[in-house]
Formats: C-alpha cells, sequence, structure tokens
C-alpha cells in the first residue's frame, strides 16, 4: 500500500468534500439542486479585460515571464496601491502570484521555521491552517465569537502573542463572516502588534467588496509596514478567479525569497493573465461598484429572509459576499428522524431533503454556524431560501 509523505498526510480532507459528492449525484440523477456556496462572483469579467488578454495572445505574449511577473503588472499595482491606499511600495517589493491563494502559501512559507506558530483568527477561511501546516508551522487558533462581531480583541491578541508566534494572519473583510475592521478597531490592534516583532499577513482580497462602511487597510498603519505581508488580487475584485493571478506587496527580502520559490515551483503565472491583470488595474473600474451595488441588493434580501426564520441569529456582513448564521438552535432536533448534532449533518439534511446546498461552519472552525454565499443571482437566493426556511421549519 502507498504511503504518503508525513507533510502530505497532515492535509485535512475538506470537509464539505463529502457534501460536494453529494450535491453531484443528485444533479447527476436530475435533481434540481440550488446552492449557496459559492466563493466567487457570478458576474463574468469586463470585456476590456478579456480583450487586453486576446491582444496578449496575438502579439505572442504566451512565453515564460520572470519567475515575479512582468515588470508592468508590478508596477500598475505599486500606482494601485498608491492611489487607493497612499502606500509607497517599489515595484521590487511586488510578487504576481498564481491567484492570492499561493501568495499565502508562500507568504507564510517565506517567514515560518518548522514549528513555528502562526496565530489565526476564527472563523478562518479554509485554506490557512492547511497551508501553515505545509509550511511546517501550527496554527494557533484565536476564537473570534459572533458576540464580537467575529473580529479580534487587542486583548484577546496582547494576550495571545508570546516568542514562540511568528505570524498573526488578518483576513479583512472577513471570508466566512464579512466582518469588517473599522479604522479605531484596527488602530487598537495595530497599537498591540507594533509592540511586538510578530508579522503580519494582511489577507484584503476583498477589499472592494463593502457594504455601508469604508473599508481602511492594514497599510494605512506606517509603524507595522515592514512586517506587513499584505496579500491581495483580481480574483473577487474583478470576477477574474479563473485567470488565477493574485500578488503580495512585502519588504525586498522576502520577495527575492519568493521569486527563488516560484522559480521553481511554477515558473511563472500564467503570461497571458499578467496582461488580463494588467489592464484589470489600469483600466476603467466602474465594473466593481455595478458588482457590488448588485450584491448589496442580494444581502438586503438574504437578510429579511433569514431574519424571517424563528431561532436564527446573524450578524449582517459588512464585506464580502457571504452570511454566516448562528444556526445551533437547530441542533438536537430532527430532520426525517435522523438527530442533527452539527453544522456538517444540518447542511446534509438541506441537501438531501430540499435539495439546497450550504457550507458547514464547521469548515470555518466554528461548527455552530454555515455559510451562506449570495454570490448567485436573485433567482437562486429566492429559490435556495424557499428552500433553507423550509427545511428548518420541518425540524422537530
Ligand atoms: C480569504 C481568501 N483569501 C484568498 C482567496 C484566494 O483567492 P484566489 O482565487 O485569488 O487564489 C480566497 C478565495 O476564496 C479567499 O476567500
Amino acid at each position: 500500500m502507498i504511503k504518503l509523505s508525513q507533510q502530505f498526510s497532515q492535509i485535512s480532507e475538506s470537509q464539505t468534500v463529502a457534501l460536494s459528492g453529494m450535491m453531484a449525484e443528485l444533479k447527476r440523477d436530475g435533481v434540481d439542486v440550488v446552492a449557496l456556496g459559492a466563493g466567487e462572483p457570478d458576474f463574468d469579467t469586463p470585456d476590456s479585460i478579456k480583450e487586453a488578454a486576446i491582444t496578449a495572445i496575438h502579439k505572442g505574449y504566451t512565453k515564460y515571464t520572470p519567475a515575479d511577473g512582468i515588470f508592468e503588472l508590478k508596477q500598475a499595482i505599486t500606482e494601485w496601491l498608491a492611489d487607493e491606499y497612499g502606500a509607497e511600495y517599489d515595484p521590487s517589493q511586488i510578487v504576481i502570484t498564481c491567484g492570492a491563494k499561493h501568495a499565502v502559501y508562500q507568504a507564510i512559507a517565506a517567514v515560518c521555521n518548522p514549528d513555528d506558530q502562526v496565530l489565526l483568527p476564527a472563523p478562518y477561511w479554509v485554506s490557512y491552517p492547511e497551508q501553515i501546516k505545509l509550511a511546517g508551522a501550527h496554527p494557533v487558533i484565536l476564537p473570534a465569537k459572533q458576540e464580537q462581531g467575529f473580529k479580534v480583541t487587542p486583548e484577546q491578541l496582547e494576550n495571545a502573542l508570546n516568542d514562540r508566534i511568528k505570524l498573526i494572519i488578518l483576513n479583512n473583510p472577513s471570508n466566512p463572516t464579512g466582518a469588517v475592521y473599522s479604522e479605531t478597531e484596527l488602530n487598537s490592534l495595530v497599537d498591540v502588534l507594533a509592540s511586538k516583532s510578530v508579522f503580519v499577513l494582511a489577507d484584503e482580497i476583498y477589499d472592494k467588496i463593502v457594504f455601508k462602511s469604508n473599508f481602511v487597510s492594514l497599510l494605512k498603519f506606517s509603524s507595522i509596514r515592514e512586517r506587513l505581508l499584505l496579500i491581495n488580487g483580481v480574483s473577487k475584485s474583478f470576477a477574474m478567479t479563473g485567470w488565477r493571478i493574485g500578488f503580495l506587496a512585502a519588504d525586498k527580502s522576502i520577495i527575492a525569497g519568493i521569486r527563488k520559490f516560484q522559480g521553481h515551483t511554477t515558473s511563472n503565472p500564467a503570461s497571458v493573465s499578467q496582461y488580463a491583470a494588467l489592464q484589470a488595474y489600469r483600466g476603467d473600474k466602474t465594473f466593481i461598484s455595478k458588482m457590488v451595488a448588485e450584491f448589496a441588493k442580494r444581502r438586503e434580501y438574504l437578510y429579511d429572509r433569514l431574519m424571517n426564520i424563528a431561532g436564527i441569529e446573524c450578524v449582517p456582513p459588512q464585506g464580502a459576499f457571504y452570511f454566516f448564521p448562528d444556526v445551533s438552535v437547530f441542533f438536537g432536533k430532527k430532520g426525517n428522524g435522523q438527530p442533527i448534532k452539527n453544522s456538517l449533518q444540518l447542511c446534509q439534511y438541506l441537501l438531501q431533503e430540499h435539495k439546497v446546498g450550504a457550507v458547514p461552519g464547521s469548515a470555518f472552525g466554528m461548527d455552530t454556524h454555515v455559510r451562506l454565499s449570495f454570490a448567485t443571482s436573485m433567482e437562486i437566493l429566492e429559490k435556495a431560501m424557499d428552500r433553507i426556511e423550509e427545511g428548518l421549519n420541518a425540524l422537530q
């Protein structure tokens, strides 16, 4: 029997795999299933970006690029960082990556030694704990409960930081909760961080998708800039998930290390996608506000529907495109005779009996909740919410 390496064996199977399998099976059988599981905008990539990619192909930009990405794109990103956030970066402080996901992994691997610890607020994006483990480090979970708006407090941070913690991950706006830190909240967290030597990984991939609040970036705080690993990309803001372009902005020495690593692992992010991303950063951005206005309508709708279901508790998201309601009131009840004890079982019940897909909170380190995405049409949202309401009300 084949035995995988220790490194690979320790990666957990995604908790949603069983559900995805179930969903695929139902669809194969011709069952009309609707799902609120999407982690990507349902909008099409803007035409001007597609055109830029087509032009790049015709011009023959179809060869290897420098490992850290084409200079023009790195420069466009420094200009974008300056315009959006007033942050001064040099192209030598930027590396273009195969999606923000690979930027996160490489940032962790660049600063963590084996057995270092990484402070990870929960609920967290599913890939963080596995990436930390793959990098040889250990996640230390910091619970950010619903009562605190799913945000860590300065007191929590002060108590949790110690010499073994090399890095903290702050995902703002958050997947899965949609929580967005205010400037005051960030200020008090930065006060704590500034007095320590910990690296700060800021995953701000949802920065442009915010509702009723201004987004404040960690780029604003010069006291931690030297230790800041800033991650962003085109996937969510420009509806470009499949193009696989993200970036990391950080100290030159970190970028130089990642350039070597990337050069030996992926060579470079896809050349054509880099030209598409160049157009995204340099071109017209009205697409974003139109998309966010549409998300805002769906967010209102979903909130009303959720508030109409007895027992559900929910903090409306300030950013990203997810709701993360507390559904623990339904645990201990029975669905079609089967007891429901956790978020996975609740999602299995909803899918099997009511043909609607949601993502269990256990995948994000909070088993009392489920994640519902509104990156889908109003028509699907309505249908899905009818089924969720019916399913939850049917529990006994
Ligand atoms: C918080 C967070 N970070 C990073 C990513 C990865 O983005 P990309 O598709 O650019 O790799 C995602 C995608 O779902 C995400 O939700």
